[in-house]
């Protein structure tokens, strides 16, 4: 069932939002060549829980981290760690979630690490760009196939790789909640859009293929050639009017 959340329940919504977006920022602002993901975890754990939150990724699964920092062709679910170092010119995706007063908020955002290849500003540029093409058709009245549809033309007309093997989600009292919110399917196909619905809308892209591996660590998935991958995502309210970007920062400004 998809939850329509209350005016009251949108409050909390937003309240949490703010938080995951607040570390998405301080992580970016944190993360320098020489450092480790764990540091940046570490970053992202201690604001969080500065503004009274919980980083609901820790021990989701299993998961044994506060955030998940996927580095190159990394795409999601990487692990942090110590033994591994951020270097002039990769690119590092930080995905973040926060809880607080029972509701979550949950985005994500592939970082330059100084200056990177015009292949890797591409891949990024163009899929933040398909998350707003995305965030366009998330107006009441539509349907879920409009956003997947959005996004999976977007960045198929610039010659990238949707993956389907991970989709976005509907959110709340959960961070996974109903409906599935692919990146990829057919406009006009889905669950219909009501003001009050709360979803994650979140573009998974490859540079040269639509298939990801799993890393022994049973976590880290992979863009299966080895190339690039890029994820952006945003916890987005549907309304009378506007879709509401509920974990809007500084950092997304799509071109
Ligand atoms: N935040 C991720 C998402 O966008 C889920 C992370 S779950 C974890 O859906 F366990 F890997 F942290
Ligand atoms: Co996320
Ligand atoms: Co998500």
């Amino acid at each position: 069932m998809i939850s329509v959340k209350s005016a009251k329940e949108l409050e909390a919504m937003k309240k949490a939002g703010a938080i995951a977006a607040g570390a998405l920022v301080a992580a970016g602002e944190a993360l320098k060549p020489g450092m480790s993901t764990w540091e940046l975890d570490k970053v992202i754990h201690d604001y969080i829980v500065s503004r009274g939150a919980r980083p609901s990724s820790l021990g989701y699964g299993g998961f044994p981290a506060s955030a998940c920092i996927s580095v190159n062709a990394e795409l999601i679910h990487g692990i942090p760690s110590k033994k591994k170092i951020i270097h002039e010119g990769d690119i590092v995706s930080v995905d973040v979630t926060a809880e607080i007063d029972g509701y979550n908020g949950d985005n994500a955002y592939t970082f330059r690490v100084g200056k990177v290849s015009d292949e890797a500003e591409r891949l990024l540029n163009t899929t933040e760009e398909a998350l707003y093409e995305g965030i366009k058709m998330a107006v009441a009245g539509n349907r879920i196939g409009d956003i997947s549809n959005a996004v999976q033309t977007y960045c198929e007309s610039r010659g990238y790789f949707v993956v389907e093997r991970f989709i976005g989600h509907g959110i709340g009292r959960e961070m996974h909640e109903a409906p599935d919110v692919p990146n990829f399917g057919r406009a006009g196909r889905g669950p219909r859009l009501v003001p009050g619905m709360t979803i994650c809308i979140e573009p998974m892209i490859n540079q040269s293929c639509a298939q990801v591996q799993i890393m022994p660590d049973k976590w880290t998935v992979v863009e299966a050639n080895g190339n690039l991958s890029a994820h952006y995502e945003h916890t987005i309210a549907i309304t009378d009017g506007e879709p509401l970007i509920l974990t809007k920062s500084s950092l997304h400004h799509p071109k």
